[in-house]
């Protein structure tokens, strides 16, 4: 079979990845992929924008496409899949009504609250005004959302008043007009995905990303410096409440709405310390590091169990199977993320770093000639598996070591909740330093240039 897979990051290099690694598919086209995708065996990246949701249908009517999986939300938002299923092309991915659940946070909240869904409390406010009110009368912490797509920029955690009222005059002064002021969670987060036909769902195994630039789990916040699966914190029994309580009613209160979702439902959750799980996010797509970690401790072929949603066919799908391995992913980051950060670096080290057992999935990567070079704030993503945390990240560690551009900064603590040995080295703090004072023209160099990105 032939597959088509939109987007260019590190999720859909690790989606294009497990597809190439089943005898069944014959030919995966990425639009538009990356320096990753272009290597790939049975892989040829396609020089297409996402967006053009025309030229998308018509090519994959013409390329004979059995299977069309969406990765990034912003198409999603836009109505891709709507477009694409009104020509009958077969497509993994909701619909535009279905991805609200990501773009609008306040409808979010809406179908949380109809669905008696556990969730922060929340105000949706529609003037800066009364978004201030709220916040003088709720008292720090509070959290300051954004109601649409923000690139991972939309929320601010604000320990204090002033902040949360900063906040709020930043966010209105970009554009946001609605804003969700949401009691401030405590706890440790998960992410939880659920693979959905709309009728009946499976779960992932559960992940856990570090959010945060620094190690330690400190510093602003990124797309994500890496991660691990399955999150041990998730016990079967916190899964199973975690699809009765959340996955189920929300599901539910979809049909409810009469949207059908055909998709991944991204639950990204909070669990309190008393072991309670509450819904942070959801998203209407893969999770981007964690799809890197959990894709391939799947043993079941991925294009299976995508065609059974597509299909409707979910629920005759048996069980998932899964390695019985844990997987531990570090990303590495260009010199300035996730501030303004240097591109057109050249990428040194990946072929070694595979030797060394690792899969290195890229992230911001271009082929630009008979070179790689980085193209985004997260370049890579290097993903090992082990029969524990440690000796997974220890091949990580090994592999990543191995592979060098100008100022390549990562975290070396990824896993520090789950590991017993103790992080490497520091021998990161000096690219550390760097990436907190941002690129300067000099380390720019001729070809780069500099951009920011969620
Ligand atoms: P979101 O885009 O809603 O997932 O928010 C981005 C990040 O902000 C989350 O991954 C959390 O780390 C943090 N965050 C969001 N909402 C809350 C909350 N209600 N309480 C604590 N932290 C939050
Ligand atoms: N890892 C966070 C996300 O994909 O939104």
């Amino acid at each position: 079979m032939r597959v088509m897979v939109v987007g260019g990051g590190g999720r859909e290099h690790a989606i294009a990845w497990m597809l190439a690694k089943s005898p069944r598919v014959q030919k995966i086209l990425c639009i538009p992929g990356n320096g990753g995708t272009a290597t790939l065996p049975k892989c040829q990246n396609i020089a297409m924008n996402p967006q053009d949701f025309d030229g998308i249908a018509r090519f994959a009517g013409v390329q004979g496409i059995s299977l069309i999986i969406v990765g990034p939300e912003d198409p999603l938002a836009k109505g891709i899949s709507d477009h694409l299923r009104q020509q009958n092309l077969p497509v993994f991915g909701p619909t535009q009504a279905g991805a609200q659940i990501e773009a609008s946070k306040s409808w979010a909240k809406q179908l949380m609250a109809q669905a008696n869904v556990p969730t922060a409390t929340a105000k949706t406010c529609t003037t800066a005004a009364a978004a201030k009110s709220y916040i003088q009368r709720q008292g720090a912490p509070i959290v300051v959302k954004a109601d649409g797509l923000a690139a991972g920029k939309g929320v601010v955690v604000a320990e204090t008043v002033e902040a949360a009222l900063k906040a709020v005059d930043e966010l209105t002064q970009q554009g946001f007009e609605k804003l969700v002021i949401e009691e401030f969670l405590e706890g440790e987060e998960v992410s939880v995905f659920a693979l959905t036909d709309g009728k009946t769902f499976r779960t992932l195994l559960p992940a856990q990303d570090h959010k945060r630039i620094g190690e330690g789990d400190t510093g602003k916040n990124t797309g994500g410096m890496g991660v691990y699966a399955p999150a041990p914190l998730v016990t079967p029994e916190l899964m199973s409440r975690i699809e009765a309580e959340i996955i189920a009613p929300t599901l539910q209160a979809l049909r409810d709405e009469e949207i059908d979702y055909c998709g991944v439902l991204y639950v990204g959750l909070m669990i309190t310390p008393e072991g309670n799980p509450k819904v942070v996010e959801f998203n209407c797509r893969f999770g981007d590091p964690e799809t890197q970690v959990i894709l391939p401790l799947l043993e079941t072929p991925l294009e299976e169990v995508l065609l059974a949603c597509v299909k409707g066919k979910l629920e005759v799908l048996p069980p998932l199977e899964w390695k019985t391995d844990q997987a531990l992913c570090v990303v590495a980051a260009a010199p300035g993320y996730p501030e303004s950060y240097t591109k057109g670096m050249k990428i040194q080290g990946i072929e070694q770093a595979g030797e060394k057992g690792a899969v290195v999935f890229h992230a911001g990567t271009q082929q630009r000639g008979s070179e790689l070079v980085s193209s985004g704030g997260r370049v890579l993503g290097v993903t090992a598996l082990g029969t524990d945390f440690d000796a997974a990240a220890e091949q990580a560690y090994d592999a990543i070591a191995a592979i060098n551009f100008e100022g390549i900064y990562y975290r070396r603590d990824i896993g520090h909740r789950v590991r017993t040995s103790p992080a490497p080295p520091k021998t990161g703090d000096i690219a550390q330093d760097k990436s907190a004072e941002g690129a300067t023209a000099d380390e720019i160099g001729e070809e780069g240039t500099t951009e920011t990105e969620a």
